[in-house]
């Protein structure tokens, strides 16, 4: 069944249809069409186009739409939901479109999908996080050596280490929960371009849907898709985050760092190297942090062109973010359970951490501290590497001694650790726990 064709004299050729047909993927808004479309009968009932009987028909053959086992046979999912509905009460299928398009329509399930979408996201970046602070609170003291340019530098604690990425996925759900807030406005209504010719009641219609608000311009409506762009940034973003956190168990777990161990369970053998255990979770997470960035750049590639108002270009809107919702959904189960069951070497990490070398920032503040002024206590420490040993020893710098020293808000103290790992709790588990909340709720200064 086609949902045009009266001004045609010919059918479309198969290769119209292959290259125009979205049902192949946009299967997956089946629910969200059906949703939309059961608002749009009782909007339209409201506005007297339908009887309440006729809504009620309608409404009880929507919900008894299955899903499709052949993907060849429609349009896309609107002409999908239609044609079912006509085989359930023939020609009455035909009033539903009233004073609404396709381009309204798509937009609406588009939305309808990211809201789910953006908390299906929110709540794994959550179980991520929860367990990233579980570790925190286990290893608040246990030190390691701290890097930057990849040398070498302070000591840190691993604790410290993991409340860094809680930090980074604190952000990633309010990005997700701005993105969801931003989109939580309702197309149906705004027609094919020009809005509805029917007084319908936009903001009940909205309100049916779940939706905050009913959209503003009719023109904007059904061209928009900075939803779909803010989902697909807030996810390269996270991503790009995930890729950082995987790049450095990467090297944590390499043979020549050793700091831990991947649990058997997430790690791959070689088929050729009988000793190999091989990081692949870690690795395809930052691979797929560069698809991501590929996926939203592309978008905005598609968009940056198209002028007012739909244009066909936008069903090329939907596979990313399909795509980018099921990499998500694997990508950070997966990373949790890795956390969850990566194991530290301690002694390893503590030895690491408490080479002579990471000890040479420590005793220049110590002779600091007795007076002389940091510069030439940086000079002295620098020329003097050779017996940086002795120094430590004279000045009575130790590893636990500058770890506890970093206690300052923000610092890798012990207590410091534990007590950001407790408000990093707190906040990750209210339920007010959003954009809203000041990222640094509970700690004091
Ligand atoms: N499959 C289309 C899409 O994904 C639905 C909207 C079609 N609208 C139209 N005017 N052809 O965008």
């Amino acid at each position: 069944m086609k949902l045009w064709g009266g001004r045609f004299e010919k059918g479309p050729s198969d290769l119209l249809r292959q290259f125009n047909d979205s049902f192949s993927f946009d299967h997956q808004l089946l629910s969200e069409d059906i949703d939309g479309s059961v608002a749009w009968a009782y909007a339209i009932a409201d506005a007297g186009v339908l009887t309440r009987d006729e809504a009620r028909s309608i409404v009880t053959a929507l919900s008894r739409i299955q899903p499709p086992v052949k993907f060849n046979e429609h349009e896309d999912v609107h002409s999908y939901v239609e044609s079912k509905l006509r085989e359930a009460i023939g020609p009455l299928a035909g009033k539903l479109h009233t004073g609404r398009s396709r381009n309204d329509q798509v937009a609406t399930d588009l939305k309808l999908w990211l809201k789910r979408a953006c908390d299906e996201a929110t709540s794994n970046i959550r179980a991520l996080a929860l367990i990233l602070v579980k570790r925190a609170e286990a290893e608040a003291a246990t030190p390691m050596p701290g890097y930057t340019h990849s040398k070498q530098a302070e000591p840190i604690t691993f604790g410290h280490w993991c409340l860094a990425y809680v930090e980074m996925l604190q952000r990633d759900i309010e990005r997700f929960a701005a993105a969801q807030a931003r989109g939580d406005e309702c197309p149906l209504g705004a027609g094919a371009l020009a809005g509805a010719p029917l007084p319908i009641d936009r903001m009940k219609l909205a309100q049916s849907l779940g939706f905050a608000r009913p959209s503003a311009n009719s023109l904007d409506t059904v061209s928009d898709r900075d939803f779909a762009v803010d989902y697909l940034f807030a996810a390269s973003l996270l991503l790009t985050h995930l890729s950082r956190l995987a790049e450095d168990l990467i090297f944590f777990t390499s043979d020549e760092a050793g700091y831990a161990e991947l649990p058997d369970a997430l790690a791959t053998g070689s088929s050729r190297m009988p000793q190999k255990k091989n990081p692949d979770v870690l690795e395809l997470v930052r691979g797929h942090a560069g698809r991501a960035i590929g996926e939203l750049t592309g978008l905005l590639a598609v968009m940056k062109g198209l002028p007012l108002a739909y244009d066909k270009d936008l069903q090329l809107d939907k596979e990313p973010l399909f795509r980018m919702r099921v990499t998500l959904g694997a990508a950070l189960p997966a990373l949790t359970a890795l956390i969850e069951g990566i194991e530290l070497n301690r002694e390893r990490m503590r030895a690491a951490a408490a080479g002579p070398m990471l000890m040479a920032t420590a005793v220049a503040d110590a002779m600091a501290a007795r007076g002389l002024p940091f510069r030439e206590a940086h000079e002295v420490v620098g020329r003097e590497l050779a017996s940086i040993d002795e120094l430590a020893r004279e000045y009575g710098v130790t590893l636990d001694g500058i770890l506890a020293s970093k206690k300052a808000f923000g610092g890798t103290a012990p207590e410091r650790v534990t007590a950001a790992a407790r408000a990093a709790r707190a906040r990750l588990t209210s339920s007010t726990s959003d954009h809203r909340q000041p990222t640094t709720a509970g700690q004091t200064r």
